[in-house]
């Protein structure tokens, strides 16, 4: 069975659902710098989810894992308490250089960002207990499972977690797909099923934004 986005086509709504947010100036110079340092970005749909996400949680503190250019925390400074503040983690200082010029160019005081250079493995243990409203993973994908072992220690209760890359390219849904990186990502989804310690949702935004509430 091939997927749309296997394919290369793209679902239908997909552009529509993009585009229902407008994205403002930062955002779309953080998607040219992306494009020119080759990480990918999250797509506008899901950087509208995770504004929501914020928003719902009332979110004051926010851990990410992979900054890229910071397409994904403008969203995610969106949506949070004008208090809120970011914490985000990557391993690349240039392009976290480049993320927070444009923090500043959006307005955003430097207090409401903490860019983090290092490994997420590394970084995860050393921030607080229960001192987190949301968690979200945009990271290497291999780092995921061990990623989502820390989110329950790090996020408060009725927190939320918030993994990108859950469809993997849309091939998770396609059971004949075995390819490693694709079981990977289709069992570390599914086993939020079968824990009473999470209340998960899949959305089928951008490249599969898994949610989940600690219960
Ligand atoms: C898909 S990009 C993130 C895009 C970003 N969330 C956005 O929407 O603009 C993945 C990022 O994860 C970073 N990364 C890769 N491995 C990492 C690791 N082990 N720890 C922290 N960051 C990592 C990469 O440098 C890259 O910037």
């Amino acid at each position: 069975m091939a997927t749309a986005e296997a394919s290369g086509s793209r679902a239908p709504g997909r552009d529509f659902a993009d585009a229902f947010l407008p994205e403002d100036n930062a955002l779309r110079v953080a998607r040219e710098l992306a494009a020119e340092a080759e990480v990918t970005p999250i797509s506008p749909s899901t950087g509208a989810t995770l504004a929501l996400l914020a928003a719902a949680t009332s979110a004051r503190a926010v851990v990410e894992v992979g900054t890229g250019t910071g397409v994904s925390a403008l969203w995610l400074l969106r949506g949070m308490r004008p208090d809120g503040a970011l914490t985000t983690i990557d391993t690349d200082a240039e392009n976290q250089r480049i993320a927070r010029r444009l923090f500043a160019e959006a307005g955003h005081a430097p207090s409401r960002t903490r860019l983090i250079t290092g490994l997420a493995l590394d970084v995860l243990p050393r921030l607080a207990d229960g001192a987190y409203d949301l968690l979200f993973l945009d990271g290497d994908p291999a780092d995921h499972a061990a990623c989502v072992a820390a989110a329950p220690r790090l996020l408060r209760p009725g927190g939320v977690l918030a993994l990108n890359g859950a469809l993997a390219g849309g091939r998770a849904a396609d059971p004949a797909n075995q390819d490693r990186d694709v079981v990977v990502v289709r069992e570390l989804v599914r086993s939020f099923r079968d824990d009473d310690g999470w209340q998960p949702a899949l959305l089928p935004v951008g490249d599969g934004l898994l949610c989940a509430v600690v219960v």
